[in-house]
């Protein structure tokens, strides 16, 4: 399993913005993340790019625990993993008209030149 979220949290004062969120994800696959505004979209992918240090609950990426409390640290798949993660925004205007795969390639430090 390339990541899987195991009853994840995360309190902002005054709000529970996420509560006990499960996810699982393999290797290949494409999901969706709906939701009306304020469901908590973007706070849940925030915390797989260690916007936050005071998530609660596990992620495992490629299997194993990490601890994603900081971008450097989710930069790495959690270092200790040998997993990956990269969060791009599909709207940034540096994206420009960018596909998904070059948009990731950003995302990862552009090891490959951009056209
Ligand atoms: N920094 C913050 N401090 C306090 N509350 C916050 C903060 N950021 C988000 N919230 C609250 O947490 C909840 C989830 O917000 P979030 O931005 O994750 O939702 P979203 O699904 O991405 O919404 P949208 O569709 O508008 O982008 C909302 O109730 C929001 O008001
Ligand atoms: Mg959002």
């Amino acid at each position: 399993m390339a990541l899987q979220m195991q009853g994840v949290g995360k309190r902002y004062p005054g709000t529970l913005a996420v509560d006990n969120v499960d996810l699982e994800v393999y290797s290949g696959e494409v999901h969706a993340l709906v939701g009306e505004n304020g469901a908590s979209k973007s706070t849940l992918m925030n915390i797989l790019a260690g916007t936050f240090g005071d998530y609660t609950g596990g992620v495992l990426v490629g299997g194993k625990e990490a601890r994603l409390d900081s971008p450097a640290a989710a930069r790495t798949g959690a270092r200790s993993t040998g997993g990956r993660l990269a969060r791009i925004w599909g709207n940034l205007p540096a994206s420009g008209e960018r596909k998904g795969r070059e948009g990731t390639c950003l995302a990862r430090g552009a090891a490959t030149p951009l056209r």
